[in-house]
């Protein structure tokens, strides 16, 4: 039973996956502020199990997952996240500068239909410091747009 029921998953992931779970991102973060990405999941459908992973550019770490009212944090992100039991949204903060990369998501829906996302999260706030907490002017507006540039490649 089992085993079928872990079959049909993978057989769903492979096949007709619904990869519109999380709206088009990025997603803009201020350092130390409290973001939320918001499923597409709604209107009377609810879920069975959310898993939400990292990524920031080399491996892949969990975020949060929730089973029934079981919830797990991953490492980097105990006591800064939680998860909406009614979306599956993901709230996080207060956002750290290592925040910043992907975010994808996993979620079995009530009717055993594995829907995926990925989204990014941007995260702002290093540069208007000025970085090394030196001199602000046009050099922070330079590092802040470098930054942008060269989190999006
Ligand atoms: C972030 O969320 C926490 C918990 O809900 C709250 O206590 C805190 O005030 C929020 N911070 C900001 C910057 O909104
Ligand atoms: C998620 O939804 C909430 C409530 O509608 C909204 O305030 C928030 O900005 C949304 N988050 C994103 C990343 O769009």
């Amino acid at each position: 039973m089992d085993l079928i029921k872990t079959l049909f998953l993978l057989l769903s992931v492979g096949g007709t996956l619904a990869q519109d779970a999380l709206p088009p991102g990025p997603v803009y973060a201020v350092l130390g502020s409290n973001v939320t990405f918001n499923t597409t999941l709604g209107r009377g459908v609810s879920f069975i199990t959310v898993s939400w992973s990292f990524s920031d550019g080399s491996e892949l770490v969990p975020v949060v997952s929730m089973a029934g009212t079981t919830s797990h944090e991953g490492d980097d992100f105990v006591g800064r996240v939680s998860i909406d039991t009614r979306t599956g949204a993901l709230r996080l903060g207060p956002v750290k500068q290592s925040d910043n990369g992907d975010y994808s998501v996993n979620i079995v829906d009530s009717d055993a239909v594995t829907q995926t996302g990925e989204t990014s999260l941007r995260v702002l706030g290093e540069c208007l410091w000025g970085g090394g907490g030196g001199v602000r002017g046009v050099s922070d507006v330079t590092c802040c747009s470098d930054s942008v540039a060269m989190a999006t490649t």
